[in-house]
């Protein structure tokens, strides 16, 4: 019998990884969790953000999950360590994308917009001591981005005036490459386009994340055969309407649910 694979979120953001599972992974079915009524996680305790990952974990588990995506920056760098060692399922982590950015740069020096829970995370530092060695990460806190997506603000000029905010100095810095670590910032992808130069190259984790997720399935023996009737299902227990406009299509159910 098919089992869906988990995704949650802090909110609509980690949608910007399901749809790449989906791409990459077409005879999948999910259940994805926005807990949006506790966005944005950034900005709460270690121990809340841990909490928090163990209520969406087990509501995924008693819908029967067979693998967990952690779609969200705060709740990998803060919690995937105990969710590993305290389930018995795959969990597959979103950390902000360094190693590609350090290959990257030509000017060796990289910004990072991410959550302060994401950016005083040991995991997050580690990260950056292990693969960007030789490199400048120039660290920036997004601070009330994730909660203008959460309104479906993506084109706002409120949310401009914040990015503009945010870039410039990475810019006056000199980076050549910019990381996007959160899973909510690909939502401001077309409004980054327009305010970066075009020698910036934007980095996020999407396409990474669902090539490990199918690797880690095909490894478990946990992949559906092609003949699977993928279903999409997405609970929120705030604004459905925003998430509904994200992933709205004949193929998903969107629905409100007090988690
Ligand atoms: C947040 O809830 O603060 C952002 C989620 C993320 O870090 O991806």
């Amino acid at each position: 019998m098919s089992k869906p694979i988990g995704i949650f979120d802090s909110g609509v953001g980690g949608t910007s990884i399901w749809r790449e599972i989906r791409r990459q992974l077409p005879f999948e079915g999910s259940v994805y969790l926005a807990d949006s009524k506790n966005a944005p996680y950034g900005i709460k305790s270690k121990e809340d953000i841990l909490q928090l990952s163990i209520k969406n974990t087990e509501l995924l588990l008693n819908k029967d999950c067979k693998l967990i995506v952690v779609a969200c920056n705060t709740a990998t760098t803060n919690a995937i360590d105990y969710l590993r060692a305290n389930y018995n399922v795959p969990f597959i982590g979103i950390e902000p994308a360094i190693k590609p950015a350090a290959l990257r740069t030509k000017s060796k020096k990289v910004g990072v917009l991410a959550t302060k829970g994401t950016l005083s995370s040991r995991l997050f530092h580690n990260t950056s001591r292990m693969f960007a060695e030789g490199i400048e990460v120039i660290e920036q806190e997004g601070t009330g981005l994730v909660e203008l997506i959460e309104a479906g603000k993506l084109a706002a000029e409120e949310t401009k005036t914040l990015l503009v905010k945010y870039i410039d100095p990475m810019l006056q810095q000199g980076i050549d490459c910019l990381v996007l670590g959160c899973t909510h910032y690909p939502y401001l992808l077309p409004m980054l386009k327009e305010l970066l130069p075009q020698n910036i190259t934007i980095i996020d984790s999407g396409e990474a994340v669902a090539r490990q997720t199918k690797a880690v399935l095909a490894k478990n023996n946990l992949l559906e055969s092609a003949d699977n009737h993928s279903e999409y299902v997405f609970y929120s227990n705030s604004n459905v309407d925003v998430l509904k406009g994200l992933v709205g299509s004949p193929d998903s159910e969107v629905e409100y649910l007090d988690f």
